[in-house]
């Protein structure tokens, strides 16, 4: 496995594979991999001649804020990991790469970016937009691959592929799950055992949401509080927001039906996790994948 720390270092890869008429699939991530990532992997492998793994903390995308100085960070171990999934060349580039002095140029994406996790953090998807327009730039991958954690910002991208033209398809995998339903996330490492166990209500609230809905109930309000009455009774919790919204507009709904998205961010003590669940409401009949 190579490891790209240039844009430069990064052309000549790709041109050569490219020459060789390989495909070549991209799984941008920011380090600190886990099985979650390494799903986007296999997915990539199954797909294409050549897959190429961006790891880059990416400072537009955080609040002034936020966690950005202590995200986890570990190189090695990420390479490990890597390599262990067959990873081609991992793009690892330092921030003066990416960003060299004078940078004055984003991408935004409206509408879809103003609400949920877009709400309360103004320009984090500007942040995404802009770093991931410039890794399709720098890479110009035949397919790109997105989870499900971070089901908004899928949207997000694929709505700019579409609207900017990017000759990039993007594929979204599913959430992998911790074996206690906890979403992997590189964020969990900051949990301490007591958060640790709070942190399973967001899946469990998801659950109760979908079941609830499954067992009649429309009215997205009455979900929306019994979901909440499940986080509020965790220690060290915080709800950021609890949303029954359509999967496709991402806006509120106030009666359920169609394809459904529910989702939620919720503060465990100093970190703030998402989850979410999509459900088809279909013939007044709910589906989703019951764990
Ligand atoms: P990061 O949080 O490292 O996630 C990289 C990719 O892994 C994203 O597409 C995310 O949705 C996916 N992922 C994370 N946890 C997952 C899980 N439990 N199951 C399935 N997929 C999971 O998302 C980012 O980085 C950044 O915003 C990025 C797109 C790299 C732009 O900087």
């Amino acid at each position: 496995m190579k490891l790209l720390e240039t844009i430069e270092a990064v052309h000549n890869y790709v041109n050569t594979a490219r020459r060789l008429g390989r495909s070549i699939g991209l799984v941008p991530t920011m380090g600190y991999l886990h099985a979650g990532h390494l799903s986007l992997v296999r997915k990539a492998r199954e797909q294409n001649d050549v897959v190429i793994m961006s790891i880059f903390v990416n400072p537009t995308q955080f609040g002034p804020e936020e966690d950005f100085s202590r995200y986890p960070r570990d190189l090695e171990r990420d390479q490990e990991l890597a390599a262990g999934a067959e990873v081609d060349a991992i793009f690892a580039p330092p921030v003066a790469e990416m960003y060299p002095e004078g940078y004055a140029t984003y991408v935004q994406v409206e509408g879809l970016t103003e609400v949920l996790c877009g709400a309360s953090r103004p320009g984090h998807f500007r942040g995404v937009t802009t770093v991931v327009s410039k890794l399709f730039n720098i890479v110009q991958p035949d397919r790109a691959y997105f989870g499900q954690k971070d089901y908004q910002q899928a949207q997000v991208i694929k709505r700019m592929v579409r609207d900017l033209n990017f000759p990039v398809e993007i594929i979204t995998v599913p959430i992998v799950r911790e074996a206690d339903g906890l979403a992997m996330s590189s964020r969990n490492k900051y949990l301490t055992p007591e958060q640790r166990r709070s942190a399973l209500a967001l899946y469990r609230a998801l659950n109760l949401g979908a079941g609830i809905i499954k067992s009649g109930e429309r009215r997205a309000a009455a979900v929306r509080k019994a979901m909440e009455t499940e986080i509020t009774a965790q220690p060290q919790t915080r709800i950021d927001y609890i949303a029954v919204s359509d999967a496709d507009t991402l806006q509120p709904l106030e009666e359920i039906a169609g394809r459904v998205l529910l989702a939620l961010a919720v503060w465990v003590g100093n970190t703030r996790l998402i989850d979410n669940l999509i459900l088809e409401v279909k013939d007044d009949v709910a589906h989703y994948d019951e764990k």
